[in-house]
C-alpha cells in the first residue's frame, strides 16, 4: 500500500466498513453475496472514503448461525468463492488503499468441524473430547451438568446421543464451545491466525472475545426456574470476562506484532464495566475493542455524552484509541432504533415489542448521528447499508433464518431484519444485488434507497457519508486520536464540542431549530433545509471555526 506504514498505526483512527458478505453483492446470481460481488464493489468502497473492511465469516460452515459456526477455518465456503479469489480480493483491496480484517470465531466451532466430529465418536474421557467441554449429566445423565443458559436461549448443554455425557454450547447446539485450557486448541488457533496473516490479511475481529475461558468446575449460575436467556451481567461470571482470557490475547498480540507490518485485532467484548473493558486493550493485548457503550446508548444528549466520555476515558487509561459504531449485524439498524420513542438498545428484545417506528425521524437522527460519530477521535465502524440509511426490514416468519428466532420458538424475532441484501439499483430482480432474487426477501420499495438512487444527489444519505468521510480525511482536526472539548450549549437538547485546530460539531437532539452557538463556516450539515441560520431539528453540523462567516453568533460557548 502506498502510505507510510511506520507512521501512526493505521488502526488508531481507521474508518472500518463492515461487510456482511452474504448480503453485500452477489457475483454469481445465486441470490447470496460472495467474493466476486465484493470484488466488483471495491471501487464503491474506496470511493466512499473508508480505510478498511471487516468481512464477517466466509469460512466453510453449515451456516446454522450465518457462518459463526465454522467447520474449516482455512477454507472459504464454496458459496462465497475460493481461496484464490480471497487472495485476489485482498490484493485488490490493498491496491485500492483498503485494509482487510477478517472475523475469527475462537469460542466455538461448528458441530461439523472435524475435531468435534472426532470428539463425538471418541469415548467419554478420551483426549479427543478435551478440545471441548464434555461433562456427565446430573440425575444419572438425564439433566444438564449445570444450569448455564445459551445466549440464544434455552439450556447451554446438549446430550450426546446414547450417552450420559453432554457438551457445552453458549450459543446454538451446532456451536460447541472449545476448551481453551487445551494447549492444542491454543496452538491450532495461532496457526489459523498465521495462515491468514501470511495471505496478507491485516487484522481480525475476535468474535465473543470475552467468553473463551470458563471458571474451573463450571459452577452453577443459580438461575431462577424458567429462566431462558443467559445473564451475562453478573460479576465474577463463570463464562464471561474471566481474567485468564488475557493470557491468550497477549500471546496473539506477540504473534501479530511479529509481522511486518504488524497485524491488528479488534475485540467483540460486550463488557459493561469500562475498567474491565479497558483490560482487553492494554498495550500488550488487543489493539482495539468494539464500543458497545456507544452502540447501546439512547439518542439523547446526556446519554451520548456519557457514552463518549466513558468510552474515551476507558481506552485512554491504557493508551488505546476508542472505536465507535451505531449498528452491526447483531442489532437493529440505527434508523429503526432511532425511530422509536425509546432509542436505547435493549438486549434480548427486538421487533414490534419495542414499539412503533417512525423511520423518517429515525433517518434524521441517524444522519445527525453519522456526523457526530465521524467527528469523534479514534476509529468509527460503519455497518454496510447504514451509509444508505437502510432501516430494518420486516421478514416474513417463514423466511427467517436466525437461530435466535428458531431456538426461541418464534418468541424472539432475531436479527434477520438488519441483514437484508443491499439495494444497488432502483429496480431489477434484486435491486442490483445480483441478477435475481436474494436469500432474505428485500422489501418493496427497497430500490428507493439504492446506491443508484442516491449517487450524485447532494441531499442523500450516501452523499452525506461521502462528504463527511472526505472531510474527515482532509480537515486537520478530524481523524486522529486527540481529545474533544465540550462546550456549554444554549439548550439542554444540544451537544457541542470542538477539536483542534478549528473544528466544531453541534448536534440538536430536539424537535425545534436551535441556535448555532459557534462562529464558523458550515462545512457540512445533516439536514440541508434552510432554518434561517439555525440548526435543524434533529440535525447536526460541522463547522470550520477558522473561517467564520457573517452569520450572527447566537451565544458564546463556555468551555467546560
Ligand atoms: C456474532 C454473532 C454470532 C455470535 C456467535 C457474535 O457475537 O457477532 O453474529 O451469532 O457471536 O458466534
Amino acid at each position: 500500500m502506498g502510505d507510510d506504514m511506520t507512521a501512526t498505526p493505521w488502526w488508531q483512527d481507521a474508518v472500518i466498513y463492515q461487510v456482511y458478505i452474504q448480503s453485500f453483492a452477489d457475483g454469481d446470481a445465486d441470490g447470496i453475496g460472495d467474493i466476486a460481488g465484493l470484488r466488483s464493489r471495491v471501487g464503491y468502497l474506496s470511493a466512499l472514503g473508508i480505510d478498511a473492511i471487516w468481512i464477517t465469516p466466509w469460512y466453510r460452515s453449515p451456516l446454522h448461525d450465518a457462518g459463526y459456526d465454522v467447520s474449516d477455518y482455512r477454507a472459504i465456503h464454496p458459496r462465497y468463492g475460493t481461496l484464490s479469489e480471497a487472495r485476489e480480493l485482498i490484493r485488490e483491496c490493498h491496491a485500492a488503499g483498503l485494509r482487510v480484517i477478517l472475523d475469527i470465531v475462537p469460542n466455538h466451532t461448528s458441530s461439523a468441524h472435524p475435531s468435534f466430529v472426532e470428539a463425538l465418536r471418541a469415548s467419554p474421557g478420551s483426549p479427543a473430547r478435551s478440545w471441548y467441554h464434555f461433562r456427565a449429566g446430573r440425575d444419572g445423565g438425564d439433566s444438564p451438568p449445570n444450569d448455564w443458559l445459551s445466549v440464544f436461549g434455552g439450556s447451554a448443554w446438549t446430550r450426546v446421543q446414547d450417552e450420559d455425557e453432554w457438551y457445552l454450547h453458549l450459543f446454538d447446539a451446532s456451536q460447541p464451545d472449545l476448551n481453551w485450557d487445551s494447549q492444542e486448541v491454543r496452538a491450532e488457533f495461532e496457526d489459523i491466525l498465521r495462515f491468514w496473516f501470511d495471505l496478507g490479511v491485516d487484522g481480525f475481529r475476535i468474535d465473543v472475545a470475552t467468553a473463551l475461558m470458563k471458571a474451573p468446575g463450571l459452577p452453577d449460575l443459580g438461575y431462577p426456574d424458567g429462566a431462558f436467556l443467559a445473564d451475562l451481567t453478573r460479576p465474577n461470571h463463570p463464562h464471561r470476562d474471566r481474567d485468564e482470557v488475557h493470557e491468550i490475547y497477549r500471546s496473539w498480540r506477540k504473534l501479530a506484532d511479529s509481522y511486518d507490518p504488524p497485524r491488528m485485532f479488534v475485540a467483540e467484548a460486550w463488557v459493561d464495566d469500562a475498567d474491565r473493558l479497558s483490560r482487553y486493550v492494554r498495550p500488550d493485548e488487543l489493539n482495539t475493542t468494539l464500543n458497545l457503550f456507544y452502540l447501546k446508548s439512547a439518542w439523547s444528549p446526556a446519554s451520548m455524552r456519557t457514552a463518549i466520555d466513558s468510552s474515551i476515558a476507558a481506552t485512554a487509561s491504557v493508551g488505546a484509541p476508542t472505536t465507535w459504531s451505531l449498528s452491526n449485524h447483531d442489532v437493529e439498524r440505527v434508523v429503526t432504533r432511532y425511530g422509536r420513542a425509546d432509542t436505547r438498545r435493549i438486549p434480548g428484545v427486538s421487533g414490534p415489542e419495542l414499539g412503533p417506528v417512525d423511520e423518517r425521524l429515525g433517518r434524521r437522527r441517524a444522519r445527525a448521528a453519522a456526523l457526530l460519530t465521524l467527528a469523534l477521535p479514534g476509529s468509527p465502524y460503519i455497518y454496510q447499508g447504514d451509509e444508505l440509511g437502510l432501516a430494518d426490514a420486516q421478514i416474513p416468519p417463514a423466511a427467517r433464518q436466525d437461530p435466535i428466532w428458531i431456538r426461541s420458538g418464534g418468541r424472539r424475532w432475531g436479527r434477520d431484519g438488519a441483514r437484508v441484501p443491499l439495494p444497488w439499483t432502483t429496480d431489477g430482480g434484486s435491486y442490483g444485488f445480483g441478477d435475481d432474487g436474494a436469500w432474505l426477501p428485500q422489501p418493496a420499495g427497497w430500490g428507493s434507497h439504492a446506491v443508484e438512487a442516491q449517487d450524485g444527489d447532494d441531499t442523500s444519505f450516501l452523499e452525506l457519508y461521502r462528504q463527511a468521510l472526505r472531510l474527515r480525511r482532509t480537515h486537520p482536526a478530524l481523524g486522529g486520536t486527540n481529545a474533544v472539548t465540550w462546550h456549554d450549549a444554549p439548550r439542554d437538547d444540544v451537544l457541542l464540542f470542538t477539536r483542534s485546530p478549528g473544528f466544531g460539531c453541534v448536534v440538536n437532539f430536539g424537535p425545534v431549530p436551535a441556535p448555532i452557538p459557534l462562529d464558523g463556516q458550515v462545512l457540512l450539515a445533516s439536514d440541508g433545509a434552510d432554518f434561517d441560520g439555525l440548526l435543524a431539528p434533529f440535525g447536526a453540523v460541522w463547522l470550520d471555526l477558522d473561517h467564520a462567516t457573517a452569520r450572527t453568533r447566537h451565544e458564546e460557548p463556555g468551555a467546560r
